[in-house]
């Protein structure tokens, strides 16, 4: 299907069963992450869903830009208000990544990866993002968590300066992807795996390119050098370092440092 005919009509109907109920389609917005976030914080119920054709601002991790080609992309967020522990806010991400890779198999048979801790890659290329976002109460509790998701689907050609760090749906699958069916298989895949949370751990490992690899872990007071070797039911990276000790990740930037032959 070519990306021009896309008609977003029929993704309600498709839907039908699962907690998206309520998908709102919108060409050009800041980021849709902002708008679902504040719908949150209105009180609108789980179950929200925010589509646009593009963002001027979208939001990336660790306050990152998340930039696309305007109609190339799938931008979507989701209003969530589950009831897990903060400490299991991981959970939502990973299932996200995990929903995001088996949409883009079934639509686009593309072989999708993870790299923690959420982007979803081709080799070592990204293909995807998550961001997720909370509302929290004063008191601590959590109200809602906006979950967003930017798909790279029909690019005419990665810019020259990411050439070997983005790919897109269109260019590994050798034509047209369609945005709709992407969102209703992932929209359909991330209902799935939210009822069965508990899955989400041991799925996300089988999928995870990183457990194995030499990585260097970015924190705020520096990086540091290991292997990672684990990920924990929280979602934290197990990191092994070169002195025998293992350290816990629970937020960060990893990069998969690359092993040169002899
Ligand atoms: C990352 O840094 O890898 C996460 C990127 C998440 C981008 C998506 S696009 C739709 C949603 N709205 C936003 O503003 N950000 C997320």
């Amino acid at each position: 299907m070519a990306a021009d005919a896309e008609t977003w009509a029929g993704v309600r109907a498709q839907l039908v069963g699962s907690r998206f109920d309520d998908v709102r389609v919108l060409d050009e917005v800041d980021s849709t992450n902002r708008i679902v976030l504040d719908e949150a914080r209105a009180g609108a119920p789980e179950g929200l869903v925010v589509v646009a054709n593009h963002q001027r601002a979208g939001r990336g991790r660790l306050g990152r830009t998340w930039a696309a080609p305007p109609g190339g992309s799938l931008l979507v967020s989701v209003l969530l208000r589950p009831d897990v522990a903060t400490d299991r806010l991981h959970l939502l991400t990973m299932a996200a990544g995990l929903a995001v890779a088996a949409a883009v198999a079934s639509v686009a048979h593309v072989d999708a990866v993870l790299k923690w801790p959420n982007d979803v890659l081709v080799g070592e290329r990204k293909l995807a993002g998550v961001l997720a976002e909370a509302d929290v109460a004063g008191s601590g509790a959590l109200r809602a968590v906006v979950v967003g998701v930017g798909v790279n689907v029909n690019w005419d050609a990665v810019p020259h300066e990411l050439a070997t760090l983005a790919t897109a749906c269109n260019l590994e699958a050798g034509r047209a992807v369609s945005r709709v069916d992407l969102l209703v298989a992932f929209l359909r895949e991330l209902d799935g795996r939210l009822r069965a949370l508990d899955a989400v751990p041991a799925d996300y490992r089988e999928r995870l390119a990183t457990l194995g690899r030499p990585v260097r872990v970015e924190l705020p007071d520096g990086p540091f050098l290991g292997r990672a070797v684990g990920v924990d039911d929280a979602g934290r990276l197990l990191v092994e370092t070169d002195d025998g000790r293992t350290v816990e990740v629970a937020a960060g930037d990893v990069v998969h440092v690359r092993t040169t032959s002899p």
